[in-house]
């Protein structure tokens, strides 16, 4: 009787990993001691032991409102009077006055009736596609081929029939819209401001072919929110949009500074998710602390315009240096600037130098957060970053990419100090 050979699972799972490492796709974890003083400075001990300084080009904290004294005192006075975590599911004890609050400040800010908390836009997306998809009988859905890890998560999660559509492509769209017999009932789903590209959607179109074609709209406005629109409310706000999309899905730890994310919609819908999401029942609330802040954090972005006003100068500021030094970027309308660098060892080795050599922090974007082929450094301005900081990201990146690399740190700053 033969025995039948034993399966090695760290052999395969060694291979898998090595395999990685080969496609250059391998991902290294850049240890960032924030401060929150000097954001977006941070230091990081290199692989010498040694400590060194760099300015964060990567950051999503776009306004810098995690650093925000306001909104620090507000979470370690609500911590210090309710304790650290819920305890709590938000069915068994874990639902606050804080978490209320919140939920009435979004609901309010989006212009929808109720909004509901998660831990995270992740898990937001995951489980609102999945409890809509899995309870609406026949429910096709449609979604945007650059749709968010979390989304494509979502909807591969239920067994609905799905369609993907071209990037912001709304021919192609109404072709599958159209091509979609009888009265089944659908849902496009699409984000506002596309985090790896900054293109930002051509949503008064999709609204209109939602109507025609009587589709539910699920919009992830993760990277609108905080920014765009007279409040800050997001894209919606800022084109006169936000009673004709059905589901707002946002974040609380990007724009806000804090953590979190959450859906905005009808008090029916939000109900239905509230009742029958699994990833909402089952699941641990936000901590009150967060809540509270999250609250303080909104409250200053709608009332202290001067910060979204400083970051979209910063955006311009940004991008006119880059076309002073002749650096290239895909232009979009939106505020993240795209660089890109073909193939992932190369983009690899530019944030290598970045980092090492000139003490900027740039993030290389690969497969599978994007298409091979379409390798890039995605450089994210704060409201916090200084003309200085501005200077020396375009003196460097003009060095590297227009030849005399300078590699010594203290020749390149004392030039930059000089300008
Ligand atoms: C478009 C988009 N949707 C959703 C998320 C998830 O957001 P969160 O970090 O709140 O889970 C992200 C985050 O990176 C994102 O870029």
């Amino acid at each position: 009787m033969s025995i039948q050979q034993s399966f090695n699972y760290s052999h395969f799972l060694t291979q898998k990993l090595e395999q990685l490492k080969t496609e250059g796709n391998y991902r290294y974890f850049l240890e960032v001691n924030k401060s929150a003083r000097h954001f977006p400075a941070f230091y990081f001990t290199d692989t010498n032991g040694k400590q060194q300084h760099a300015v964060n080009w990567c950051s999503n904290d776009y306004l810098g409102m995690s650093t925000h004294e306001e909104v620090i005192s507000k979470m370690g006075f609500v911590a210090h009077n309710s304790g650290t975590g819920s305890g709590g599911t938000r069915n068994i004890s874990g639902t606050t006055n804080y978490h209320k609050i919140l939920e009435a400040v979004l609901a309010k800010w989006h212009k929808k009736e109720t909004a509901l908390l998660f831990n995270g836009a992740y898990q937001a997306n995951v489980t609102t596609l999945q409890t809509l998809g899995k309870n609406i009988p026949g429910l096709v859905i449609l979604s945007d081929e650059k749709n968010h890890a979390s989304i494509i998560e979502g909807i591969r999660g239920c067994k609905n029939d799905k369609k993907i559509f071209r990037h912001n492509d709304l021919q192609h769209l109404e072709e599958l819209l159209a091509a979609i017999e009888g009265n089944k009932p659908k849902l496009i789903v699409f984000e506002s401001v596309y985090s790896m590209s900054g293109t930002i959607a051509p949503v008064k179109e999709i609204v209109a072919l939602a109507k025609k074609y009587n589709a539910l709209t699920y919009i992830d406005e993760v990277h609108g929110v905080g920014l765009y629109g007279n409040t800050g409310a997001g894209i919606l706000e800022q084109e006169n949009l936000q009673s004709d999309i059905d589901i707002v899905n946002g974040t609380l730890s990007k724009a806000i500074g804090v953590f979190g994310g959450y859906i905005a919609a009808s008090n029916t819908l939000i109900d239905f998710v509230r009742s029958f999401g699994s990833g909402f029942i089952f699941t641990t609330s936000l901590p009150p602390a967060v809540c509270a802040a999250a609250t303080k954090s909104i409250q200053l972005i709608q009332e202290e315009t001067i910060i979204r006003t400083s970051f979209f100068n910063n955006v311009l500021q940004l991008r006119q240096q880059f076309s002073n030094n002749n650096i290239p970027f895909i232009p979009n309308n939106s505020h993240i600037t795209i660089l890109p660098v073909k193939g992932a060892d190369e983009c690899r080795k530019l944030a290598n130098v970045l980092l090492l050599a000139h003490g900027i922090y740039l993030q290389p974007i690969n497969f599978p957060t994007v298409p091979s082929g379409e390798e890039c450094l995605r450089i994210i301005i704060t409201a916090k970053h200084l003309p200085k900081h501005i200077n020396h990201l375009a003196y460097s990146l003009k060095k590297i990419i227009h030849g005399n690399n300078p590699t010594n740190r203290q020749e390149l700053e004392a030039v930059v100090a000089a300008d």
